[in-house]
């Protein structure tokens, strides 16, 4: 197959959407339509989000499946879909914004009851920053949830973003009858039903063919004929340009777990979603079709059995073609490396693979070489940009319990910040080590492993930290000034950047206030502008 065809046949996306609103379901659900899998129940248990506690066994389970199920890889409709698998519990939310500069979509699925809840708008944050094209799936519709208008106006409003129905629900609970599918004009008729996949699909050319009011009862094919009505009075027609461009998202409703409204969207995805794309680098944009490979490494995983200390780089490839045992420049570490067994997840199976593509995510082994956001690549060096970090939520400081392992303790917690299990800031002036995770349940984690794998003896403290603010500034006599007002709240972060720890958001408006030329990030992605 020629290059270009190879890059053209992929679609890289990633299922986002709050814990338990269907995301597991869903997946499964397109591997069973896509003829990866047979029956249902194959990915069901991949999922801790009900382990809140420091139950460990659950935490290696999920370091464990997570590798597993970390790419999943069909056929269909002529096209090669990668699904990347995004951690559903909140925990582990950073895991999941950086897979999200992996993909090139985005399915984003919504619980008809709950509509857009907290998790939801956080992840579309990030991929609006990345003007990632969207597709939204409304699930449950099997169950009483909210009216379909005011869900779609909750979505424009809460994720800031046009919203366009392709298909419409029919009812809902237990009187949802099926969805008409807006752009073919036909109906799928709903059959509650986990096991089979629906085929009752009927067409109807022209809303007013009397066969509707057979097909639904006069009352229900009344509503559904205003309801269409109104939405093309409402909404522009649905067009792939703003799609792709990440404005407008196009939505289907349905019932995973009734295996309902998910050939209507997957035959969609097929259709509008983008293959492959570019991406910045320092030097330049690097688009799929440039000859010379490269890639980025957006995740790492560390070895489950700790008496190996290697770990699997995960790398997305952007350009050329990737080969088994070549050499390509690590660009920050101005070596070259090559890969003997490079391995690609398709569901289970890890297999070792001799070439990859643009789209593709291979695991690469590692041996401590990796952080990620590392670029691998050929020819000229540049790096990747836009593997930002964002702020923690919950701040501690890491107190070494015995000072005889202190080594131990350093290089362990370097380790597992490079792994980007946590961020680091080192308090300035002195070395006191503030850690910092969007849950709590990553600090037991840490503590697993520093204790486990690194023999080192640690606890965490505390700290009352609210926001971590990255600073730039041109004004050097204004930065002075202000590292002398805030001493206690300084640190550098692991690339020797200043960030302020804000105990409040008084005090971080307090300070953009007082100290006018000093820029104030929410993101580090200032360091890749
Ligand atoms: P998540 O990965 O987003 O966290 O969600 P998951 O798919 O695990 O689904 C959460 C719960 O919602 C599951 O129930 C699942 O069966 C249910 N669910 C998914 N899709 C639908 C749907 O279309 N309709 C209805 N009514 N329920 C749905 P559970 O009780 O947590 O697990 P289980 O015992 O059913 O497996």
């Amino acid at each position: 197959m020629k290059h270009q065809e190879s890059i053209e046949k992929r679609r890289t996306f990633g299922i986002i959407a709050h814990p338990d609103a269907g995301k597991t379901t869903l997946t499964e659900k397109l591997l069973l339509f896509g003829g990866a899998i047979q029956t249902a129940g194959a990915v069901k248990n991949s999922k801790i989000k009900k382990a809140a506690t420091s139950d460990f066994m659950e935490i290696e389970k999920q370091r464990g499946i997570s590798v597993a199920t970390s790419v999943m890889a069909f056929e269909y409709g002529g096209k090669q879909v990668n699904i990347l698998d995004t951690p559903g519990h909140k925990d582990f939310a950073e895991d999941t914004y950086r897979t999200l500069t992996a993909v090139d979509s985005v399915i984003l699925v919504i619980d008809c009851a709950n509509g857009v809840e907290m998790q939801t708008e956080k992840l579309m944050e990030v991929c609006r920053m990345r003007k990632t094209p969207v597709i939204i799936f409304v699930n449950k519709m099997d169950r009483e949830g909210k009216d379909a208008f005011t869900l779609l106006d909750e979505l424009e409003d809460k994720l800031d973003l046009k919203v366009r129905p392709l298909t419409w629900p029919i009812g809902m609970g237990d009187r949802f009858k099926g969805v008409y599918n807006l752009y073919d004009h036909n109906i799928n008729l709903f059959q509650a039903n986990k096991t089979k996949i629906s085929k009752e699909i009927v067409s109807i050319s022209d809303l007013a063919d009397p066969q509707l009011n057979e097909l639904l009862g006069d009352a229900v094919a009344n509503e559904l004929r205003e309801d269409v009505e109104m939405i093309d009075g409402v909404y522009n027609p649905f067009d792939k340009a703003d799609y792709l461009a990440g404005d407008v998202a196009p939505v289907f409703f349905g019932s995973a777990v009734n295996n309902f409204g998910i050939q209507e969207l997957l035959d969609t995805f097929i259709k509008i979603s983008p293959s492959p794309r570019g991406r910045e680098t320092d030097l330049r944009r690097i688009e799929p079709s440039d000859p010379k490979f490269s890639g980025f490494v957006f995740k790492i995983h560390a070895n489950l059995d700790p008496k190996h200390r290697d770990r699997i780089a995960f790398l997305r490839i952007v350009s050329g073609k990737f080969e088994r045992n070549t050499f390509y420049n690590h660009v920050r570490l101005g070596k070259k490396f090559k890969f003997p067994n490079p391995t690609s997840f398709m569901a289970q199976d890890k297999s070792v693979i001799d070439e990859a593509f643009p789209g593709d995510v291979i695991g690469l082994y590692d041996t401590g070489n990796f952080k990620i956001g590392d670029t691998l690549n050929e020819g000229e060096k540049f790096m990747f940009k836009g593997i930002p970090s964002f702020s923690p939520e919950i701040f501690q400081e890491l107190e070494n319990l015995d000072p005889s392992k202190s080594k131990q303790l350093e290089k362990g917690i370097r380790q597992l910040t490079d792994e980007g299990v946590a961020q680091m800031f080192i308090q300035q002036p002195g070395n006191r080590k503030i850690v910092g995770t969007v849950g709590q349940l990553q600090f037991e984690v840490i503590v697993h492993r520093l204790v486990n794998e690194y023999g080192a003896n640690c606890r965490f403290v505390p700290r009352n930290y609210h926001i971590a603010c990255w600073i730039t500034t041109e004004n050097e006599v204004q930065l002075k000034s202000f590292l002398n007002a805030k001493t206690g709240n300084m640190a550098k972060d692991k690339d020797d950047n200043w960030v302020f720890l804000a105990e409040t958001p008084y005090l971080l408006d307090r300070a953009e206030q007082d100290y006018p030329d000093l820029k104030f990030h929410r993101t580090s992605d200032f360091k890749l502008s």
